[in-house]
């Protein structure tokens, strides 16, 4: 197993936050999980589409032990002010508790609640220490941390899940019923599978997950994550909760007015598509312009896949800005801060394509683009983004990604 110099910085850092609080990791395991980046459908799990993204290179790092009692005891170096969260396994707050809301410890507490919901009763603790490098936004860190402490937690446990798609949903559930955010799947999906150097295809229907590596001859490029270093609440107070339900709702017109669909992405053909619009355009136009965005992003979808097969980076990185305009535009879930950051970032030469990333309103933008212009994008943002932006001028960052595994353990650095 391959231990990169940050691992290992990580890991002293973990060791001496786990000295300084009292926590006991000798002899444990580590446990990293990735961020994630969609490259389609972004907003398409909760409307049925496929999905297509990849692992990428922040993490969150956690060194555990089972500590021989029912009691769980962790330690974030990222919320140093919320303390030792400590619970004893079976009780925790209620879901979606006042008492929860402002600490980091509603994660580990809604694992517990959701395991043992559903029918996996936990009775070996653990001690822990985490800390992350995922900005907030864009890139899941709610997600990796879900998974951290299921994976985790089941591994003290000795319990194994046949079909991954059910840790799937665990961590989806965490975040749905405990936490309150009404997120879909994409992010468990893409971080749980992701594999260095290959595409993670999900297919709804079948719940099935293929890689699908990048084409031979493809030109090197680079992910870049354009961190605006706003701060974006929980989607359940964001825009994202609205759009969620507008797309419900224009699919409950939509049946009630005799169409044969159970979420937006069932309408496939242009035709059909036609139809809705001369139809509904006019009474609801706003709900048209949420259809409009996902009707095309997942046509879209299959000319990206192919040109990912293809190694046709160029054509992904077109398709990649064409869904951002589109969700700047009909979908309307991006921020001004995360425009800024396209709109600077579209005017370097070798810059392939650039979007607003994951849940929308704030957080990050991202792009692909050639490594030679990496310099030249970085340089743009720091001269370009504080002058548009300054009240974030000493928050923004520009992280330059890797695709990498989603779920890694290491076991003896400890
Ligand atoms: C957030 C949600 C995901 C997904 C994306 C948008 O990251 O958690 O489920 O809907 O937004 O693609």
């Amino acid at each position: 197993m391959s231990v990169s110099s940050l691992d290992k910085e990580m890991v002293e850092k973990l060791t001496a936050l786990a000295r300084q609080n009292g926590i006991d990791i000798k002899g444990g395991k580590v446990r990293r999980t990735s961020s994630r980046f969609c490259l389609g459908v972004e907003h398409g799990d909760y409307n049925g589409t496929e999905l297509f993204g990849v692992g990428t290179d922040r993490f969150i790092w956690m060194a555990y032990k089972p500590n021989g009692t029912d009691k769980v005891r962790l330690f974030s170096g990222n919320f140093p002010g919320d303390g030792v969260i400590e619970f004893t396994l079976g009780d925790v707050p209620d879901p979606k508790s006042e008492k929860t809301a402002h600490t980091w410890g509603r994660f580990p507490y809604g694992v517990d609640y959701i395991l043992r919901r559903e029918g996996h009763k936990l009775t070996r603790g653990i001690d822990g220490v985490i800390y992350g490098n995922i900005p907030g936004g864009g890139m899941s860190r709610s997600a990796s941390l879900s998974l951290n402490l299921i994976l985790s937690l089941f591994e003290a446990n000795n319990i194994k899940m046949e079909d991954q798609m059910d840790i799937v949903d665990l961590a989806q559930a965490v975040e749905n019923d405990y936490i309150g955010s009404p997120c879909g799947k994409l992010d468990q999906i893409m971080i749980l599978f992701a594999r260095e150097g290959m595409g993670t295809y999900y297919n709804p229907g079948k719940r099935s997950v293929d890689y699908v590596s990048l084409g031979e001859k493809a030109e090197d490029f680079r992910i870049v994550v354009m961190d605006t270093g706003t701060e974006r609440p929980g989607l359940e107070k964001s825009t994202y909760k609205i759009r969620r339900s507008e797309c419900e709702e224009l699919v409950s017109i939509l049946q009630k007015g005799g169409y044969d669909i159970s979420c937006l992405a069932d309408i496939k053909e242009q035709k059909v598509y036609d139809k809705i619009i001369a139809q509904l355009g006019k009474s609801h136009p706003n709900l048209c312009d949420r259809l409009k965005y996902v009707f095309a992003a997942q046509r879209r979808f299959y000319e990206m896949l192919e040109a990912w097969k293809s190694g046709d980076i160029v054509t992904v990185g077109r398709i990649f800005r064409q869904d951002g305009i589109g969700l700047r535009d009909e979908y309307k879930i991006s921020g001004p801060e995360l425009e800024t950051m396209c709109d600077i970032v579209r005017t370097v030469p070798g810059a392939l394509g650039e979007r607003m990333l994951g849940g929308g309103d704030k957080g990050a933008s991202g792009a692909l683009v050639r490594p030679e212009s990496v310099d030249a994008i970085r340089k743009a943002v720091e001269s370009g983004y504080p002058r548009s932006r300054p009240a974030f001028a000493d928050k923004y960052a520009v992280h330059v990604c890797r695709v990498v595994d989603g779920v890694k353990v290491f076991n003896d650095l400890l």
